[in-house]
């Protein structure tokens, strides 16, 4: 693998339980690093917990416990996702960390370095869950527009980034580069965010202490955003480890409350500090659940493993993946991901392979049949999977719209059930086994193709499919017209069902 890519969730509060909303970046940062590297690309994947500001120390302070210890035992909480969604992260950064801490120093450093930093003072209304500061015209009825919560009035001493004097070279770069922002939605807010003017940033703190030094000035801690933008360089490794320069620029995917950092201030960071800008900065939208926004007070909040208790694992990611667009906001509906469960998983796909290896097992020895002399229809149907369709799967894959690269697959699985269907070789059991056989080897070479395509999506289950099929030559560019995939004559064991059918039996 020469070819790389670098794909970032951003850095989760560790202050609660993860929730679905966490679940569902981290979910699609994973699937397409596992695409990528099956396609042959040397993908990281780095996703972590961003664990400095007073919210965490005051969180702390009510638990009885330093900060440090409340943080250990929170900070576990969301690498626990990892095991619960079966991500395949490289790296788990946490904010507390030294390696992060001495990146976010360096970062510092240069900024300063480049004459992007000064001292000035700073007032407002400040409401400590949002870790934001409001002018009097922002509050509503004289709180937080964002929380709701009540706000109080901070006057400090801050050091500034010189952010207005970005706005032009910003604008210019969104224009040379098209798609730095996605969905063009969303860019378009950004543009005239920018177009707007900018005011400098304050970006560090003196009411608080616990964050990372100011350089030079301990009475300062820096603020959220120039500390915890900045993991995203410390997980590979930067400045000193040369790593990083393998990796770097990366994907950064983000809720769409967060993509004014990522798309302004972030870059304007990285151009003062001379670094190169990210690849692309993507937002997805929001999850509601059931058609309501998701909160705690409201109890409504969608945990991920108690639906992967409920469901299964594959089939929440697989759900999540494919009845959401990313991009845009979603809701959440267990009767929704009941129905995918039960009409792509249960019956186009698991009733698929089910039918063709029970048949094998029964009526070809338990032995992968030949594939010699197909005929114009074998031919007809294969020609549907191979390098174009791994191309179309991957260039969907690429552009982050998950839903599409799985249509794509779908559409094969329909295809192999029509071509199943028209074939009809259950009846060919006593007149002519050998069509029957090479019937159906010629599903189990798409079985391949499918098998392969779906398993970032489920790895799990598809690991389980490929057993079946005794398929191991694991890669995309194995998926070609050309070659068959499976071994005649080889063993198979009798098959067993990958995806159950979900009944309110169940539920009960
Ligand atoms: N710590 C900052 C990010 C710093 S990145 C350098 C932060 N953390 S967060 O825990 O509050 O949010 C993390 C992510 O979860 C954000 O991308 C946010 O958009 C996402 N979500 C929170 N609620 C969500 C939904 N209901 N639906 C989808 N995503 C949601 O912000």
């Amino acid at each position: 693998m020469n070819k790389t890519a670098y794909i970032t969730t951003p850095i989760y509060y560790p202050s609660g339980d993860p929730h679905v909303g966490s679940a569902y970046t981290s979910l699609a940062a994973d699937v397409y690093s596992r695409a990528m590297r099956l396609n042959g690309v040397d993908t990281k994947f780095s996703t972590g917990t961003d664990e400095h500001g007073m919210k965490i120390q005051r969180s702390a302070e009510k638990e009885n416990l330093s900060p440090q210890e409340y943080l250990d035992k929170m900070s576990a909480r969301f690498r626990k996702l990892s095991p619960i969604l079966n991500l395949s992260e490289h790296d788990f950064i946490r904010t507390t960390e030294e390696r992060h801490k001495k990146a976010a120093t360096a970062m510092w450093n240069k900024l300063v370095e480049g004459g992007f930093i000064y001292k000035g003072n700073y007032a407002g209304w400040y409401s400590v869950p949002d870790e934001t500061y409001y002018t009097e015209e922002e509050l509503v009825d004289g709180k937080s527009p964002d929380s709701g919560h009540p706000v109080e009035w901070v006057e400090e001493e801050s050091y500034y980034l010189k952010l207005s004097a970005f706005g032009d070279k910003l604008l210019k770069y969104y224009e040379e580069n098209p798609d730095f922002i996605q969905p063009t939605s969303r860019r378009n807010e950004v543009l005239s965010f920018v177009k707007s003017g900018l005011r400098d940033l304050a970006i560090s703190r003196s009411s608080f202490s616990w964050g990372v030094p100011v350089p030079g000035d301990d009475k300062h801690v820096m603020y959220v955003w120039v500390d915890a933008l900045t993991n995203y360089l410390s997980a590979i490794g930067w400045p000193d480890d040369e790593q990083w320069k393998k990796y770097w620029p990366a994907i950064h995917l983000v809720g769409k409350d967060i993509l004014r950092f990522h798309a302004v201030y972030w870059p304007a960071m990285l151009m003062a500090a001379g670094v190169p800008l990210p690849k692309q900065v993507f937002a997805h939208g929001f999850l509601t659940a059931e058609g309501s926004k998701m909160s705690k007070s409201k109890g409504n909040v969608i945990d991920p493993q108690e639906m992967v208790n409920t469901y299964g694992q594959d089939q929440l990611r697989y759900y999540l993946m494919r009845d959401i667009q990313f991009g845009q906001d979603g809701d959440f509906s267990e009767e929704r991901l009941v129905n995918r469960m039960n009409a792509d998983l249960a019956n186009d796909l698991g009733n698929l392979f089910q039918r063709v290896l029970s048949m094998v097992h029964k009526n070809c020895g338990g032995q992968v049949p030949d594939l010699k002399d197909v005929t114009a229809d074998d031919k007809a149907f294969l020609s549907h999977v191979g390098e174009d369709l791994v191309k179309e799967y991957m260039t969907h894959i690429e552009k982050l719209d998950f839903n599409k690269a799985l249509d794509t697959v779908w559409q094969i699985i329909r295809l192999a059930n029509k071509y199943m269907d028209t074939q009809k070789p259950w009846m060919l059991k006593t007149t002519d086994t050998q069509r029957m056989g090479q019937i159906l080897r010629v599903l189990m070479e798409s079985f391949c193709h499918v098998s392969l395509l779906v398993e970032p999506f489920m790895p799990t289950s598809a690991a389980k499919l490929q057993k079946q099929i005794g398929f191991t030559n694991k890669t995309f560019a194995n998926l070609t017209t050309e070659t068959s995939l499976l071994e005649t004559g080889a063993t198979i064991s009798k098959p067993e069902g990958v995806f159950m059918r979900w009944s309110n039996e169940e539920a009960a």
